[in-house]
């Protein structure tokens, strides 16, 4: 037995839920480029979920359930003033308040399917909330309760900023959301598979994928960008700032993938709505840098951008702390987990691969005093 680092080529499980084949990805058979261009984030939550579109009427009922279990439990907006709040990274913020949600769960550890449907809903509305909130609470600013006549999109960046965000707002947002929603067996949703094997709970399995989610070398490669163009701080700077990275053999943010070799197809859309955005909001120079530093990267090194890349500007440009980039990749990516989660139930065996052992050979003990 020889072991294959970090599971690469590793083909672990079948899923119906999305594919990346010659680096192409697709929902369901749905390519990323198409549902990015005309899905709303609602569409492919229920796509993910039922694994097909919903009718008018489908999505109109789940547009309902998720606005009507966006409201949290007071005790978890209360627990927000118990935190170290000025200490407290986001991330860790949203894994603590996950895992509390389940504790005002009656149906935590219901394992039928519908009620963990109805998890799955609760899951996923409260999740935005939570950030929101939290984002707040800790500027000394009182949560923005959501509103029944937004869309998913609208109402995240509402219950952040306490205004009603605008029309390119809402389509930038929810273009992002589409584009982070299901990745295949990326390190957090397979955590998530591997902690609901055991027929552990939803809320266990979501947790433990935000845990995932918050590394630096996947969902937290984001903040990272953001940290990177703002060091680096002009154009002019970007050639000698990579010199030295790649001089000191380090990682650049935001380029490289375990699966993608050409190139990562949701990075394109992101540039597209980067360019646009930094346009708009006078902030051009984070746009141009981000190209001059892929141009770099890739020529010099031969890596190209992933998802996290041209986001970082898409984030900043609407106005989103820095340190919320990572949450709001989990506030879309929950979808996904969900979506494993309920795929993994119903066609479980646990998951237990095997180590190849590398330590010593056969030991006699020492007792301690002749150690
Ligand atoms: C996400 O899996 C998913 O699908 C994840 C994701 C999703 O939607 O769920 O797509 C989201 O997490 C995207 C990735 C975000 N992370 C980053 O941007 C962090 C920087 N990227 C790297 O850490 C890396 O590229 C990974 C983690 C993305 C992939 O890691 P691998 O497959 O283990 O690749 P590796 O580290 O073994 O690198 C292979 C070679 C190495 O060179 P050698 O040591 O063989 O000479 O490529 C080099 C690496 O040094 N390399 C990089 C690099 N990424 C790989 N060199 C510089 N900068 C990079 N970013």
């Amino acid at each position: 037995m020889t072991a294959t680092r970090g599971l690469e080529g590793v083909v672990a499980s079948e899923t119906s839920i999305s594919s990346i084949i010659d680096d192409t990805l697709t929902y369901v058979g749905y390519s990323i480029d198409d549902l990015a261009e005309n899905a709303s984030f609602e569409e492919v939550i229920y796509l993910l979920w039922n694994l097909k579109l919903p009718t008018q009427a489908e999505l109109d009922e789940l547009k309902q359930q998720l606005a009507e279990n966006m409201e949290l439990p007071k005790e978890i907006l209360e627990s927000f003033k118990t935190y170290p709040i000025e200490k407290v990274h986001p991330m860790a913020a949203l894994r603590t308040a996950v895992s509390a949600l389940a504790l005002y769960d009656e149906e935590a550890d219901a394992m039928d399917k519908e009620a963990n449907m109805r998890k799955a809903v609760r899951l996923q509305a409260k999740i935005p909330a939570i950030v929101a909130a939290f984002a707040r609470v800790r500027k000394g600013l009182e949560p923005v309760a959501p509103r029944k006549d937004l869309g998913f999109a609208a109402n995240f960046l509402y219950m952040l900023k306490g205004k009603e965000p605008d029309d390119i707002e809402v389509e930038a947002f929810n273009k992002a959301l589409v584009l982070h929603a299901d990745h295949e067996l990326n390190a957090s949703t397979f955590t998530a598979r591997v902690c609901v094997a055991t027929l552990s709970d939803v809320y266990s399995g979501v947790t433990a994928a935000i845990g995932a989610l918050k590394g630096p070398l996947h969902g937290g490669a984001n903040e990272q960008v953001m940290k990177m163009l703002t060091e680096i701080g002009s154009i002019d700077r970007v050639e000698d700032y990579l010199q030295e990275k790649f001089m000191n053999k380090e990682k650049i943010m935001g380029f490289g993938h375990r699966v993608y070799r050409k190139g990562d197809p949701r990075a394109k859309h992101l540039k597209k709505m980067s360019e646009k955005l930094t346009e708009l909001t006078g902030q051009r120079e984070y746009y141009d840098m981000s190209v001059k530093i892929e141009q770099i990267v890739t020529t010099e090194k031969g890596i190209p951008a992933n998802v996290d890349f041209y986001s970082a500007s898409v984030y900043h440009c609407l106005g989103i702390d820095h340190d919320l980039f990572t949450p709001i990749f989990a506030v879309s990516r929950v979808s996904g987990w969900l979506a494993h989660i309920l795929e993994q139930y119903s066609n479980n065996r646990i998951i237990r691969p095997r180590a190849e052992y590398v330590g010593p050979g056969m030991q006699k003990y020492i007792p301690i005093e002749n150690r």
